[in-house]
């Protein structure tokens, strides 16, 4: 409760908002709770790690914080969060679909079994598409509101991660980029937030990383290194009325990882 008294009224980006956050327990979804709430959002958390979640609720403000269990694969889950943040707080403003897994590391595509494959869709994509579709459904008749995705580098090139995670999150992209020319007629932007490489516990089982997220891999931008907190700025101003003309952007927040070939460049490297 602490840091939500920290900022001064006009300093709130999001104050009178309503927030729903998909994989709001931890990692990027967490950072964003945090933040949100920071800035005067009412938040609802929505995800399958209920301890977690309703812990966070605790410690920000259980008035303006809410959970809720929700596994985005199924409809009924959330269908329930979005008209929970409703009931409770009378409208949805910001629908943040980040809930997702990695899948198994399996480099050999005749390894991969189809079960595998069709659970990371349907967490990364289907899930999106679940909270588009029940978020659309409040939004449509309020004609506004922010949609926001968490993509990740993944949804603009290949190699870096399993077939079910490249291709789910190419498809992210997609949904985001059909769904803002759509709800668009109704006032309703959609966008996504496409990282690269955080040491959160997802990335951090599926890569081996360390605390710290040191990786054989780094961005070409020396000096920093990507933290939740990072994409969490991003999908504050996503969600702010600062961004009130953004709608069908992916905003790949990868210290331009995904801009150069290291295999071919005429600038030094390290
Ligand atoms: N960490 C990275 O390097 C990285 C990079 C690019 C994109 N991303 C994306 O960021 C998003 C957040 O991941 P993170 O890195 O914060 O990982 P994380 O594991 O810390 O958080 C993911 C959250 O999603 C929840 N979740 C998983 N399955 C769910 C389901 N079926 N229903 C509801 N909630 C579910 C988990 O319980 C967890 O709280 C994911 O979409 C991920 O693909 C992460």
């Amino acid at each position: 409760m602490g840091s939500f008294l920290l900022l001064s009224a006009a300093a709130r980006r999001l104050e009178g908002k309503v927030a729903l956050i998909t994989g709001g327990s931890s990692g990027i979804g967490e950072s964003t709770a945090r933040l949100f709430s920071k800035h005067g959002a009412k938040v609802v958390i929505a995800d399958i790690q209920d301890e977690l979640g309703h812990s966070i609720c605790e410690e920000l403000n259980p008035q303006s914080t809410f959970y809720v269990h929700c596994d985005v694969t199924k409809e009924a889950d959330v269908e329930n969060a979005v008209n929970h943040a409703v009931s409770k707080y009378g409208k949805l403003d910001i629908m943040y679909n980040n809930a997702g897994i990695v899948g198994v590391a399996k480099p050999n595509i005749l390894d991969n079994t189809k079960a595998e494959f069709e659970q990371v869709v349907s967490v990364n994509l289907v899930g999106a598409f679940l909270g588009t579709k029940h978020a659309a459904r409040v939004m449509i008749p309020a004609k506004k509101g922010s949609i926001i995705n968490t993509a990740s580098v993944c949804s603009t090139i290949g190699g870096v991660a399993s077939h079910g995670y490249t291709s789910s999150k190419h498809g992210v992209v997609g949904l985001m980029r059909n769904t803002a020319v759509e709800l668009g007629q109704f006032g309703i932007r959609v966008n996504c937030v496409s990282p690269y490489l955080i040491a959160t516990p997802l990335a951090k089982d599926f890569f081996k990383l360390d605390d710290d997220g040191v990786y054989r891999v780094y961005s070409n931008l020396k000096g920093e290194v990507l933290k939740p907190e990072d994409i969490a700025e991003a999908a504050l101003y996503l969600g702010s009325d600062e961004s009130k003309y953004v709608s069908g952007h992916n905003i790949v927040i990868d210290g331009g990882f995904t801009i150069v070939n290291k295999g071919f460049c005429m600038f030094s490297q390290s």
